[in-house]
This record gives structure tokens, sequence and C-alpha cells, in this order.
């Protein structure tokens, strides 16, 4: 079987980096056509500046790295440095890279490598707000038939919000996106809260990252020692979540994760419940079923399968 052919659209963040390592030490069942930044965790100048610095970090300087949208469609960005430090890679200082950030903008590369592909082989994989995946969407709506399916890390229902007591961070940021995104048409997978809360940042699950011995290895652990802080504050518990990579496991192993097909909309009215997927879990009305919304994981599993893919690079 050849490699699953992506687009990571990413706003790096400590998790970010973990789920793009894990894929690009996964050559043989996922192919990365292009990453593209966008504004989320940091601004765009710093996202699109980590994600080539995480190419090198994996000896991947070949991967075509674009800078997307810098905002959301109508609101203003909210950032995340409270999480992601300053950087958006606080916890380890890395040179600056020197791989050239792509000529083409980010929302032309996703078009590019849609259309360049066969229909129904490139899998997006959105990792933060959904501004360059909607902004893509809106230029070109043939994209969405063309599309094999969408995988992203976003919102929330039994876990409720992560930046309100309502909304998760990347549907928050941008709810109109996400709105486009859920209305699509497009087979969309969603790995929320409700699953990435599962997947805790345990200690032995970091010793046996740090156990792997290798230059990427140090700099993942250092990279998750300062991610993790602030929602172990936040929750307690043995250790913070580790979101993003959630996504590209799902690529390799499905079975690691369970959920339900249901219906998802998405608050863009009410500045209360402004970016809450709100998810009918439990089919009490009589909405279309839009989504596979992920509610388990095998944490175990999952972070033996991080480690030893993270052993390779
Ligand atoms: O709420 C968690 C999400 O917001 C993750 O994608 C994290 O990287 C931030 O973007
Ligand atoms: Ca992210």
């Amino acid at each position: 079987m050849p490699p699953r052919k992506i687009i990571i659209d990413t706003d790096p963040g400590q998790d970010d980096a973990v789920a793009i390592l894990l894929a690009l030490a996964s050559p043989d069942e996922i192919e990365v056509l292009a990453i593209t930044a966008v504004a989320g965790n940091v601004p765009l100048a710093l996202t699109q500046r980590n994600a080539r610095v995480i190419c090198e970090l994996a000896g991947r300087s070949d991967v075509p790295v674009h800078a997307g949208c810098d905002r959301p469609l109508i609101r203003q960005l909210v950032t995340a440095e409270n999480v992601h430090g300053k950087s958006g890679l606080d916890g380890v200082d890395l040179p600056a890279p020197t791989m050239a950030l792509a000529a083409m903008d980010g929302v032309e590369a996703i078009l590019h490598h849609i259309r360049r592909e066969p229909p129904g082989t490139v899998t997006l994989c959105a990792l933060g707000p959904l501004t360059n995946v909607a902004t893509a969407l809106r230029r070109d709506p043939e994209i969405a038939s063309r599309l094999a399916g969408i995988v992203l890390m976003g919102g929330a229902y039994f876990e409720v919000g992560n930046v309100t007591p309502a909304a998760e961070f990347n549907i928050y940021v941008d709810p109109e996106a996400a709105e486009i995104v859920f209305k699509s048409g497009i087979d969309i997978t969603v790995l929320p809260l409700d699953a990435t809360h599962k997947a805790l940042i345990t200690a032995p699950r970091l010793e046996r990252i740090v156990a792997l011995g290798t230059p990427v290895s140090r700099t993942v652990a250092s990279w998750l020692n300062f991610y993790e802080r602030f929602d172990v504050e936040k929750y307690g518990g043995e250790g913070g979540p580790l979101h993003d990579p959630c996504v590209i496991a799902w690529l390799l192993d499905p079975t690691l994760f369970s959920g339900r097909k249901i219906n998802v909309e998405i608050e863009t009215g009410s500045d209360l419940t402004r970016g809450m997927t709100v998810a009918d879990w439990w089919h009490v009305t009589t909405r279309e079923a839009n989504a596979l919304f992920i509610g388990d994981v095998d944490a175990e599993r999952l972070f033996a399968l991080i480690t030893e893919r993270l052993g390779r690079l």
C-alpha cells in the first residue's frame, strides 16, 4: 500500500512539533506533501519559522513549508504564549532555520497539491485554527470533492473548553473558519479534547522518550517538559495532554481510538459560547452526521507508537 499523502496545516506549538515529527518518522505510511503554517499558538512569523525548525530537526529540509493566513477570517488573533512560550517552541533553544520558506502562499499550496494529486488521495491534517483550510475552500470550493478527508485536532464536548468554559482553542480562535469546514461536506475526523485529554504525558512516558537518547528525543523531552506545566497546573493530574500527535496517530493506527459519527455544529453568534463545538453525541437532533467525533484513546499504545517512531529520527 503506497503511503498516504497529507498536507499538515499547523501552528507550532510543541505538540504540533511532535505531530510533525511523528509524520516525518513514518515515510512508509505517510508522505508529507507540504506543511502550511497558520497564526494560532503564536503569530504567523513564528509558526512558519517553527515549522522549518522542526523539519530541520528531523533532517527533512526537503519538505516545503509555506506561510498561510496571519489572522482569523474576521476576528482578532488570539494567541497562547502562556502555554507555548514567547517563541511557540520554548523549552529548548534551537538555531534559526536555514531552509528557506517556500515562496508560494500556504493557501495556494493547499490548493496546488489537492489539484495536482488524483482526486481522493490527499488528506488534510489540521493542527491549529482552521483559517487556511476555510480560505482554501472559499477560494476553490471544488477541492471539497477532491480531498480524501480532513483529520483535525479541535473542539470538545464532555471535556468542555480549554480557552473558555465552552470552547477549545483551535476552534475558538477562528469559529467562522471552523463553521465553513464543518459545513463543507468533506469527510471529517475530529480529535477533540475528549480524546486528547486522555493522552497525558505521564512521567514514565516522558522517561521512555528521554531513554531514546537521541538529539531529537532530548529536544522533544525539553519541549514537553516546558509545554505540559500549564495544563498540569490547571488540571492537576499526572501530566499534560499531548493534543496534535493524536491526528497523525489516527492515520497510523485508527484502532488506538474510538468515536461516533455525529452532527457537530459551531457556535459563531454568541460571545459567551463562541467556538463551542455543539456535538450531538446522543443523537437528540435530526441534524445530519457530518463528523467522526473521537471520544477515547488507548494512551499507553499511543505513546508506545510515538516513542517508537521518534526513535527512528
Ligand atoms: O487546544 C489545543 C490545540 O490548541 C492544539 O492544537 C495546540 O497546539 C493549540 O493549537
Ligand atoms: Ca496546534
